[in-house]
Protein backbone atom coordinates (compact mmCIF):
# COMPACT_ATOMS: atom_id res chain seq x y z
CA UNK A 1 0.00 0.00 0.00
CA UNK A 2 0.85 3.42 -0.50
CA UNK A 3 0.32 6.48 1.51
CA UNK A 4 -1.59 9.25 0.35
CA UNK A 5 -3.68 12.19 1.23
CA UNK A 6 -3.34 15.04 3.84
CA UNK A 7 -2.78 15.20 7.89
CA UNK A 8 -2.47 16.98 10.87
CA UNK A 9 0.12 15.70 13.65
CA UNK A 10 -1.08 16.38 17.17
CA UNK A 11 -0.28 19.67 18.99
CA UNK A 12 3.56 19.27 19.19
CA UNK A 13 4.71 17.94 23.15
CA UNK A 14 7.81 19.80 23.82
CA UNK A 15 6.11 22.61 23.21
CA UNK A 16 2.61 21.47 25.10
CA UNK A 17 5.31 19.86 28.38
CA UNK A 18 6.42 23.60 28.62
CA UNK A 19 3.68 25.09 28.68
CA UNK A 20 1.87 23.07 31.58
CA UNK A 21 5.22 22.84 33.48
CA UNK A 22 5.76 27.38 33.46
CA UNK A 23 2.59 27.60 34.13
CA UNK A 24 3.67 26.99 37.99
CA UNK A 25 5.75 29.65 38.06
CA UNK A 26 3.01 32.56 35.83
CA UNK A 27 -0.07 33.53 36.70
CA UNK A 28 -3.00 34.51 34.28
CA UNK A 29 -5.29 32.24 32.52
CA UNK A 30 -4.76 31.23 29.04
CA UNK A 31 -6.61 29.16 26.58
CA UNK A 32 -4.75 26.44 24.74
CA UNK A 33 -5.89 25.14 21.18
CA UNK A 34 -4.02 22.18 19.22
CA UNK A 35 -2.63 21.04 22.60
CA UNK A 36 -1.31 17.56 22.62
CA UNK A 37 -3.71 14.53 23.85
CA UNK A 38 -0.05 12.60 24.51
CA UNK A 39 0.00 10.13 27.63
CA UNK A 40 3.40 12.07 28.20
CA UNK A 41 2.34 15.81 28.33
CA UNK A 42 -0.71 13.88 30.28
CA UNK A 43 2.04 13.07 32.86
CA UNK A 44 2.77 16.86 32.87
CA UNK A 45 -0.91 18.18 33.53
CA UNK A 46 -1.29 15.71 35.99
CA UNK A 47 1.66 17.18 37.84
CA UNK A 48 0.82 20.35 37.58
CA UNK A 49 -2.57 19.72 38.82
CA UNK A 50 -1.08 18.28 41.97
CA UNK A 51 1.21 20.97 42.47
CA UNK A 52 -1.18 23.67 42.38
CA UNK A 53 -2.15 24.77 38.66
CA UNK A 54 -5.98 24.73 37.53
CA UNK A 55 -6.15 22.31 34.36
CA UNK A 56 -9.75 21.82 32.28
CA UNK A 57 -9.87 20.14 29.09
CA UNK A 58 -13.43 22.26 27.46
CA UNK A 59 -12.84 20.12 24.12
CA UNK A 60 -10.40 17.62 22.28
CA UNK A 61 -7.18 19.96 22.24
CA UNK A 62 -8.46 22.50 23.71
CA UNK A 63 -7.08 23.13 27.17
CA UNK A 64 -7.35 25.85 29.74
CA UNK A 65 -4.73 26.05 32.21
CA UNK A 66 -4.73 29.01 34.99
CA UNK A 67 -1.20 29.76 36.73
CA UNK A 68 0.15 28.51 40.24
CA UNK A 69 1.92 32.14 40.55
CA UNK A 70 4.99 30.19 42.11
CA UNK A 71 2.38 28.55 45.36
CA UNK A 72 3.14 25.28 44.83
CA UNK A 73 1.91 22.29 47.50
CA UNK A 74 5.12 21.86 49.30
CA UNK A 75 4.89 18.31 49.73
CA UNK A 76 3.84 16.74 46.93
CA UNK A 77 5.39 13.14 45.27
CA UNK A 78 4.93 13.18 41.69
CA UNK A 79 4.74 10.10 38.80
CA UNK A 80 6.45 11.70 35.80
CA UNK A 81 5.55 7.99 34.07
CA UNK A 82 7.62 7.74 30.60
CA UNK A 83 8.45 11.48 30.45
CA UNK A 84 12.03 12.82 30.84
CA UNK A 85 10.80 16.02 29.81
CA UNK A 86 8.44 15.83 32.97
CA UNK A 87 10.95 14.50 34.91
CA UNK A 88 14.15 17.08 33.80
CA UNK A 89 11.54 19.95 34.28
CA UNK A 90 9.98 19.70 36.64
CA UNK A 91 13.54 19.44 38.52
CA UNK A 92 14.41 23.13 37.47
CA UNK A 93 10.96 24.40 38.31
CA UNK A 94 10.72 23.28 41.79
CA UNK A 95 14.50 23.73 42.75
CA UNK A 96 13.45 27.15 43.44
CA UNK A 97 10.02 26.31 45.42
CA UNK A 98 10.26 26.03 49.68
CA UNK A 99 9.11 22.40 50.27
CA UNK A 100 9.94 18.90 49.54
CA UNK A 101 8.93 17.17 46.56
CA UNK A 102 9.22 13.48 45.21
CA UNK A 103 9.74 12.46 41.55
CA UNK A 104 9.62 8.97 40.34
CA UNK A 105 8.52 7.17 37.15
CA UNK A 106 7.69 3.92 35.51
CA UNK A 107 10.74 1.15 34.68
CA UNK A 108 12.13 3.37 31.86
CA UNK A 109 12.52 6.50 33.36
CA UNK A 110 13.97 4.82 36.48
CA UNK A 111 16.88 3.72 34.09
CA UNK A 112 17.71 7.10 32.74
CA UNK A 113 20.39 9.62 33.85
CA UNK A 114 18.75 12.57 36.21
CA UNK A 115 22.45 13.64 38.10
CA UNK A 116 23.27 15.87 35.03
CA UNK A 117 19.91 17.73 35.94
CA UNK A 118 20.88 17.54 39.84
CA UNK A 119 24.45 19.03 39.03
CA UNK A 120 23.64 22.85 37.67
CA UNK A 121 20.64 22.81 39.84
CA UNK A 122 22.77 21.96 43.37
CA UNK A 123 24.96 24.43 42.53
CA UNK A 124 22.50 27.09 42.43
CA UNK A 125 21.61 26.50 45.74
CA UNK A 126 19.03 23.26 46.15
CA UNK A 127 19.17 20.00 47.79
CA UNK A 128 18.50 17.35 45.43
CA UNK A 129 19.21 13.60 46.56
CA UNK A 130 18.80 11.01 43.12
CA UNK A 131 18.84 7.60 43.60
CA UNK A 132 22.42 6.24 42.16
CA UNK A 133 21.97 9.37 39.56
CA UNK A 134 18.74 7.91 38.66
CA UNK A 135 14.50 8.48 39.90
CA UNK A 136 13.24 8.64 42.32
CA UNK A 137 14.65 12.29 43.14
CA UNK A 138 14.12 13.96 45.71
CA UNK A 139 13.97 18.07 45.91
CA UNK A 140 14.49 20.18 48.47
CA UNK A 141 13.74 23.68 46.61
CA UNK A 142 14.58 27.02 48.32
CA UNK A 143 16.54 30.63 47.78
CA UNK A 144 18.35 29.98 44.37
CA UNK A 145 21.79 32.52 43.08
CA UNK A 146 22.26 32.38 39.34
CA UNK A 147 25.13 30.67 37.54
CA UNK A 148 26.58 30.48 34.29
CA UNK A 149 26.56 26.72 33.58
CA UNK A 150 27.75 25.43 30.61
CA UNK A 151 26.26 22.38 29.62
CA UNK A 152 28.26 18.92 29.28
CA UNK A 153 25.79 18.02 26.76
CA UNK A 154 23.66 19.59 24.08
CA UNK A 155 20.19 18.47 25.69
CA UNK A 156 16.99 20.80 25.86
CA UNK A 157 15.72 19.28 28.70
CA UNK A 158 19.05 20.27 30.94
CA UNK A 159 19.15 24.02 29.54
CA UNK A 160 15.34 24.37 30.05
CA UNK A 161 16.16 23.02 33.51
CA UNK A 162 18.53 25.67 34.31
CA UNK A 163 16.77 28.29 32.82
CA UNK A 164 13.47 27.88 34.69
CA UNK A 165 15.77 27.63 37.81
CA UNK A 166 17.49 30.98 36.59
CA UNK A 167 14.16 33.30 36.35
CA UNK A 168 13.90 32.17 40.01
CA UNK A 169 17.32 32.97 41.21
CA UNK A 170 19.05 36.14 42.79
CA UNK A 171 21.23 37.39 40.27
CA UNK A 172 21.54 36.45 36.61
CA UNK A 173 22.12 32.88 35.19
CA UNK A 174 23.51 31.72 31.69
CA UNK A 175 23.67 28.49 30.12
CA UNK A 176 26.14 27.78 26.91
CA UNK A 177 25.39 24.68 24.83
CA UNK A 178 28.02 23.01 22.79
CA UNK A 179 25.65 23.18 20.17
CA UNK A 180 21.99 24.55 19.67
CA UNK A 181 18.99 22.35 20.93
CA UNK A 182 15.46 22.99 20.72
CA UNK A 183 14.66 26.35 21.47
CA UNK A 184 10.68 26.38 22.91
CA UNK A 185 11.69 27.26 26.34
CA UNK A 186 13.80 30.25 25.44
CA UNK A 187 10.74 31.27 23.48
CA UNK A 188 8.04 30.94 25.47
CA UNK A 189 9.89 32.42 28.52
CA UNK A 190 9.97 35.30 26.36
CA UNK A 191 6.33 35.18 25.00
CA UNK A 192 5.81 34.73 28.88
CA UNK A 193 8.00 38.53 29.30
CA UNK A 194 10.69 37.11 31.12
CA UNK A 195 13.85 38.39 28.72
CA UNK A 196 16.05 35.54 27.33
CA UNK A 197 19.03 37.62 26.03
CA UNK A 198 20.91 35.52 22.65
CA UNK A 199 23.59 34.32 21.85
CA UNK A 200 24.10 34.15 25.78
CA UNK A 201 20.76 32.73 27.04
CA UNK A 202 21.11 34.81 30.06
CA UNK A 203 18.00 35.33 32.06
CA UNK A 204 17.36 37.49 35.09
CA UNK A 205 14.81 36.41 38.05
CA UNK A 206 11.45 37.47 36.60
CA UNK A 207 7.72 36.73 37.17
CA UNK A 208 5.51 34.64 33.84
CA UNK A 209 2.58 35.88 32.52
CA UNK A 210 0.54 33.45 31.22
CA UNK A 211 -0.85 34.92 27.12
CA UNK A 212 -4.44 35.01 26.81
CA UNK A 213 -4.68 32.12 24.57
CA UNK A 214 -1.73 30.09 22.10
CA UNK A 215 -2.38 27.81 19.43
CA UNK A 216 0.19 25.12 19.62
CA UNK A 217 1.52 23.89 16.31
CA UNK A 218 1.70 20.55 14.94
CA UNK A 219 4.43 17.88 16.38
CA UNK A 220 7.04 17.89 13.85
CA UNK A 221 8.47 14.19 15.44
CA UNK A 222 5.04 13.05 15.01
CA UNK A 223 4.79 14.42 11.14
CA UNK A 224 8.53 13.43 10.53
CA UNK A 225 6.80 9.69 10.60
CA UNK A 226 4.49 9.86 7.90
CA UNK A 227 6.59 12.16 5.79
CA UNK A 228 10.04 9.76 5.97
CA UNK A 229 7.71 6.78 5.08
CA UNK A 230 6.10 8.56 2.07
CA UNK A 231 9.83 9.42 0.70
CA UNK A 232 10.32 5.68 0.82
CA UNK A 233 6.96 3.69 0.12
CA UNK A 234 6.41 3.54 -3.72
CA UNK A 235 3.12 5.87 -5.24
CA UNK A 236 3.18 7.77 -1.83
CA UNK A 237 1.95 11.60 -1.65
CA UNK A 238 1.47 13.07 2.01
CA UNK A 239 0.76 16.50 3.00
CA UNK A 240 1.24 17.34 6.65
CA UNK A 241 -0.52 20.31 7.70
CA UNK A 242 0.06 23.09 10.80
CA UNK A 243 3.40 21.22 11.14
CA UNK A 244 5.88 23.03 13.64
CA UNK A 245 8.79 24.82 11.59
CA UNK A 246 11.25 25.33 14.01
CA UNK A 247 14.75 25.09 12.00
CA UNK A 248 16.03 23.66 16.09
CA UNK A 249 13.73 20.65 14.97
CA UNK A 250 13.53 20.44 11.50
CA UNK A 251 16.83 18.72 10.91
CA UNK A 252 15.20 15.73 9.75
CA UNK A 253 13.72 17.75 6.90
CA UNK A 254 17.51 18.50 5.67
CA UNK A 255 18.06 15.33 5.99
CA UNK A 256 15.72 13.76 3.76
CA UNK A 257 16.68 16.49 1.20
CA UNK A 258 20.26 16.10 1.33
CA UNK A 259 19.33 11.81 0.83
CA UNK A 260 17.27 13.34 -2.34
CA UNK A 261 13.61 13.01 -0.86
CA UNK A 262 11.08 15.47 -2.95
CA UNK A 263 9.47 17.93 -0.71
CA UNK A 264 7.66 20.65 -0.76
CA UNK A 265 8.02 23.36 2.42
CA UNK A 266 5.82 26.44 3.12
CA UNK A 267 6.53 28.47 6.42
CA UNK A 268 4.71 31.24 8.17
CA UNK A 269 5.62 32.99 11.15
CA UNK A 270 3.31 31.99 14.48
CA UNK A 271 3.13 34.11 17.21
CA UNK A 272 6.19 32.40 19.06
CA UNK A 273 6.89 29.86 16.84
CA UNK A 274 7.01 29.06 12.75
CA UNK A 275 4.52 26.63 11.19
CA UNK A 276 3.57 25.37 7.55
CA UNK A 277 3.03 22.85 5.40
CA UNK A 278 5.16 20.32 4.17
CA UNK A 279 4.72 17.50 1.26
CA UNK A 280 6.72 14.74 0.94
CA UNK A 281 6.47 11.96 -2.45
CA UNK A 282 7.75 8.92 -3.30
CA UNK A 283 11.45 9.46 -3.93
CA UNK A 284 13.38 7.11 -6.01
CA UNK A 285 16.77 7.87 -6.29
CA UNK A 286 17.53 8.24 -2.50
CA UNK A 287 21.44 8.28 -1.63
CA UNK A 288 22.93 7.90 1.53
CA UNK A 289 24.67 10.78 3.34
CA UNK A 290 26.92 11.60 6.24
CA UNK A 291 24.65 13.33 9.34
CA UNK A 292 27.45 15.22 11.75
CA UNK A 293 27.55 15.45 15.32
CA UNK A 294 26.56 19.10 15.04
CA UNK A 295 23.05 18.20 13.72
CA UNK A 296 22.19 15.50 16.01
CA UNK A 297 20.22 18.00 18.33
CA UNK A 298 17.71 19.63 15.36
CA UNK A 299 16.47 15.60 14.92
CA UNK A 300 17.67 13.52 18.03
CA UNK A 301 14.24 11.99 17.63
CA UNK A 302 13.80 11.60 14.32
CA UNK A 303 17.10 9.24 13.87
CA UNK A 304 15.11 6.00 13.98
CA UNK A 305 13.16 7.12 10.97
CA UNK A 306 15.87 8.30 9.19
CA UNK A 307 17.77 5.20 9.66
CA UNK A 308 14.69 3.36 8.10
CA UNK A 309 15.05 5.92 5.02
CA UNK A 310 18.76 5.06 4.83
CA UNK A 311 18.24 1.52 4.19
CA UNK A 312 16.37 2.62 1.19
CA UNK A 313 19.52 5.15 -0.13
CA UNK A 314 22.60 3.92 -2.32
CA UNK A 315 25.69 3.44 -0.32
CA UNK A 316 26.60 4.17 3.17
CA UNK A 317 24.63 6.60 5.51
CA UNK A 318 26.50 7.77 8.55
CA UNK A 319 25.05 9.21 11.67
CA UNK A 320 27.68 10.77 13.98
CA UNK A 321 27.87 11.38 17.72
CA UNK A 322 24.41 9.59 18.11
CA UNK A 323 25.78 8.53 21.77
CA UNK A 324 22.73 10.12 23.54
CA UNK A 325 20.46 7.54 21.89
CA UNK A 326 21.39 4.82 24.00
CA UNK A 327 19.74 6.36 26.90
CA UNK A 328 16.29 7.30 25.43
CA UNK A 329 13.38 5.26 26.21
CA UNK A 330 14.80 2.77 25.33
CA UNK A 331 18.37 1.66 23.63
CA UNK A 332 17.78 3.45 20.29
CA UNK A 333 20.40 2.68 18.18
CA UNK A 334 20.44 -1.01 19.41
CA UNK A 335 16.87 -1.70 18.69
CA UNK A 336 16.90 -0.04 15.48
CA UNK A 337 19.95 -2.38 14.65
CA UNK A 338 18.53 -5.79 15.85
CA UNK A 339 14.84 -5.00 14.56
CA UNK A 340 15.53 -3.65 10.99
CA UNK A 341 17.97 -5.95 10.92
CA UNK A 342 15.72 -8.77 11.38
CA UNK A 343 13.92 -7.38 8.53
CA UNK A 344 16.78 -7.86 6.49
CA UNK A 345 18.47 -4.53 7.10
CA UNK A 346 22.29 -3.77 6.93
CA UNK A 347 22.89 -1.71 10.38
CA UNK A 348 25.83 -1.70 12.21
CA UNK A 349 26.77 0.66 15.19
CA UNK A 350 30.20 1.70 16.75
CA UNK A 351 30.60 3.39 20.21
CA UNK A 352 28.32 6.66 19.45
CA UNK A 353 28.16 6.65 15.28
CA UNK A 354 25.01 4.47 13.64
CA UNK A 355 26.05 3.53 10.25
CA UNK A 356 23.25 2.21 7.06
CA UNK A 357 24.26 0.69 3.88
CA UNK A 358 21.66 0.63 1.25
CA UNK A 359 19.44 0.00 -0.32
CA UNK A 360 17.87 -3.20 1.49
CA UNK A 361 14.67 -4.50 0.32
CA UNK A 362 13.52 -5.37 3.45
CA UNK A 363 11.23 -8.29 4.52
CA UNK A 364 8.22 -9.16 6.49
CA UNK A 365 8.81 -11.10 9.65
CA UNK A 366 5.94 -12.53 12.29
CA UNK A 367 7.28 -10.91 15.35
CA UNK A 368 9.43 -7.77 16.41
CA UNK A 369 9.99 -5.84 19.97
CA UNK A 370 9.44 -1.54 20.34
CA UNK A 371 10.69 -2.07 23.96
CA UNK A 372 7.94 0.06 25.22
CA UNK A 373 9.92 2.60 23.15
CA UNK A 374 7.06 4.72 20.73
CA UNK A 375 9.48 6.14 18.23
CA UNK A 376 10.72 2.26 17.75
CA UNK A 377 7.38 1.22 17.37
CA UNK A 378 6.09 3.64 14.73
CA UNK A 379 9.09 3.24 12.89
CA UNK A 380 8.83 -0.42 12.68
CA UNK A 381 5.18 -0.21 11.90
CA UNK A 382 6.23 1.92 9.00
CA UNK A 383 9.09 -0.27 7.99
CA UNK A 384 6.44 -2.93 7.63
CA UNK A 385 4.48 -1.27 5.65
CA UNK A 386 6.69 -0.65 3.14
CA UNK A 387 7.69 -4.51 3.46
CA UNK A 388 3.46 -5.02 2.79
CA UNK A 389 3.49 -7.16 6.01
CA UNK A 390 1.84 -6.82 9.56
CA UNK A 391 3.81 -8.24 12.37
CA UNK A 392 3.06 -8.63 15.95
CA UNK A 393 4.79 -5.31 17.30
CA UNK A 394 5.83 -6.01 20.97
CA UNK A 395 5.14 -2.93 23.05
CA UNK A 396 3.34 -0.96 19.95
CA UNK A 397 0.58 0.61 22.72
CA UNK A 398 3.78 3.01 23.66
CA UNK A 399 2.53 5.15 20.26
CA UNK A 400 0.18 6.92 22.94
CA UNK A 401 3.31 8.07 24.50
CA UNK A 402 3.54 10.68 21.56
CA UNK A 403 1.17 10.04 18.94
CA UNK A 404 -2.31 8.74 19.74
CA UNK A 405 -3.52 9.02 16.65
CA UNK A 406 -0.78 6.90 15.26
CA UNK A 407 -3.24 4.31 13.71
CA UNK A 408 -5.68 6.28 12.61
CA UNK A 409 -3.84 8.34 10.68
CA UNK A 410 -1.93 5.15 9.22
CA UNK A 411 -5.12 3.83 8.44
CA UNK A 412 -6.32 6.63 6.61
CA UNK A 413 -3.70 7.40 4.55
CA UNK A 414 -3.23 3.95 3.33
CA UNK A 415 -4.60 3.19 -0.03
C1 LIG B 1 13.12 17.12 24.52
C2 LIG B 1 14.50 17.09 24.39
C3 LIG B 1 15.24 15.93 23.86
C4 LIG B 1 14.29 14.97 23.13
C5 LIG B 1 13.03 14.71 23.90
C6 LIG B 1 12.27 16.00 24.14
C7 LIG B 1 12.50 18.35 25.07
O1 LIG B 1 15.85 15.25 24.94
O2 LIG B 1 14.94 13.75 22.86
O3 LIG B 1 12.19 13.81 23.19
O4 LIG B 1 11.26 18.50 24.97
O5 LIG B 1 13.22 19.18 25.62
P1 LIG B 1 17.30 15.69 25.53
O6 LIG B 1 17.16 17.01 26.20
O7 LIG B 1 17.67 14.60 26.50
O8 LIG B 1 18.21 15.73 24.34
Amino acid sequence: VALKGVFSPPGDKSISHRLALMSLLASGETKLTNFSPCADVRSSLNAVSLLGSEVRWEAAGKLVIRGAEGRTVPEAAIDCGNSGTTMRLLMGVLAGRTGEFVLDGDESLRKRPMERVAVPLRIMGAEIETHGGKCPITVRGGNLRGIDYELPVASAQLKSAVLLAGIQAQGSTSVKEPVASRDHTERLLNLFGAQVLRPALRVERSSLFLPAGFEVPGDASSAAFFLAAAAIIPGSEVTAEGVLLNPTRTGFLDVLQRMGAILEIQRHEGAAEPYGIVKARFSPELVACRVAAGEIPSLVDEVPILALVATQARGTTVFEGVGELKIKESDRLAAVASQLGQMGANIRTDEDTLFIEGPTPLRSVARLDAFHDHRIAMTLRLASVLADADPQIDGEASVDISYPGFHETLRALSR
